[in-house]
């Protein structure tokens, strides 16, 4: 007999310890095969839990009549077309918190290694050309007593900014409410300038060319928020006139596509979107995002439900 079990419908397996762990025994969980796979299953499912790589479309929902809810395995929310859910009375949840340090260890990873030049140095010594201790081999930059300006004053950008003062960085902040006269004041000061802010109609393209030509020059510029945050030419075009020291980017703007020209660049340094790549931090994202849908499915309201009041 088939199970009659509410379905949890995940795009990409979680570890059967964790599923037990956050799930109980009240549902059952299947994996999509592929996109089309999950277009077709999503038909019987009461949630489902997608990565930023899904999108969840108001086409997906309407062939998904019995979905209560949406998890997302991640805190931004870019990929989730809000207004359709809200419309159809589909609540959602993401992972808030439990990732905020590791992104933060991974923006300040990047701008080590931007500042150090770390990637130039590795493949040097990897290409077996280290010829010998040289005093201007790989001339870096020192980050104490420089402005960093983090653009998003939400909790990933406010642990990044406990970081960075560790480091002996002055933080400033530009945030939703700061005027365009003082984004513009901040952005020549910016030394060092770190995106944390989500992505929405506002922040498409935040960084574009005229902002960039702003920044002091030997600026750093660190991504580890959203690809499209960034007019990723212009900074192409910066990178490449050498106007700006290098650009630590963890994300871009059509991934998992990466510019070729971009992938030239000596400094440019890459990292493959693992902003929260930590054990710790994708550990307590799967029990946050299963949580979140077994708390909408028995009728509670889970702490990481996104407000949805005004997309309705
Ligand atoms: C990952 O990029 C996330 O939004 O959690």
């Amino acid at each position: 007999m088939p199970s009659t079990k509410p379905l949890i419908l995940l795009t990409y397996p979680i570890a059967p310890e964790i599923q037990r762990q956050a799930l109980g025994r009240r549902f059952r969980t299947q994996v999509a095969r592929s996109r089309a796979d999950f277009e077709k299953r999503v038909a019987g499912a009461s949630a489902i839990v997608t990565l930023v790589k899904d999108p969840v479309s108001a086409r997906l929902l309407d062939g998904a009549p019995h979905l209560k809810a949406v998890g997302n395995f991640a805190v931004g929310l870019d990929n989730i077309d809000l207004g359709a859910c809200a419309k159809r009375g589909i609540r959602v949840v993401n992972t808030p918190k439990v990732l905020s340090r590791a992104t933060a260890e991974c923006a300040l990873a990047l701008l080590l290694a931007c500042a150090r030049r770390i990637p130039e140095g590795e493949a040097l010594c990897r290409a077996g050309r280290f010829k010998g201790w040289a005093p201007d081999l790989l001339l870096g930059l020192e980050l104490r007593g420089r402005t960093a300006v983090i653009v998003g004053p939400g909790r990933i950008g406010t642990e990044t900014a406990r970081l960075f003062r560790g480091v002996g960085l002055k933080v400033r902040f530009i945030g939703p409410k700061t005027k365009p006269a003082d984004q513009n004041r901040l952005l020549r000061q910016a030394q060092i300038l770190s995106l944390n802010t989500p992505l929405t109609r506002e922040t498409r393209h935040w960084l574009n060319a005229r902002r960039l030509g702003l920044l002091p020059r030997d600026a750093i510029v660190i991504n580890t928020s959203r690809g499209p945050v960034i007019d990723e030419q212009a900074l192409i075009r910066v990178l490449k006139r050498r106007r700006i020291f290098a650009a630590g980017l963890d994300v871009f703007e059509r991934e998992p596509e990466i510019p070729v020209a971009l992938r030239r660049l000596p400094n440019a340094v890459l990292l493959p979107h693992v902003g929260s790549a930590t054990r710790e931090a994708r550990t307590a994202m799967a029990q946050t995002v299963l949580e979140g849908v077994a708390g909408i499915l028995n009728g509670k309201r889970p702490w990481n439900e996104v407000n949805l009041s005004g997309y309705a």
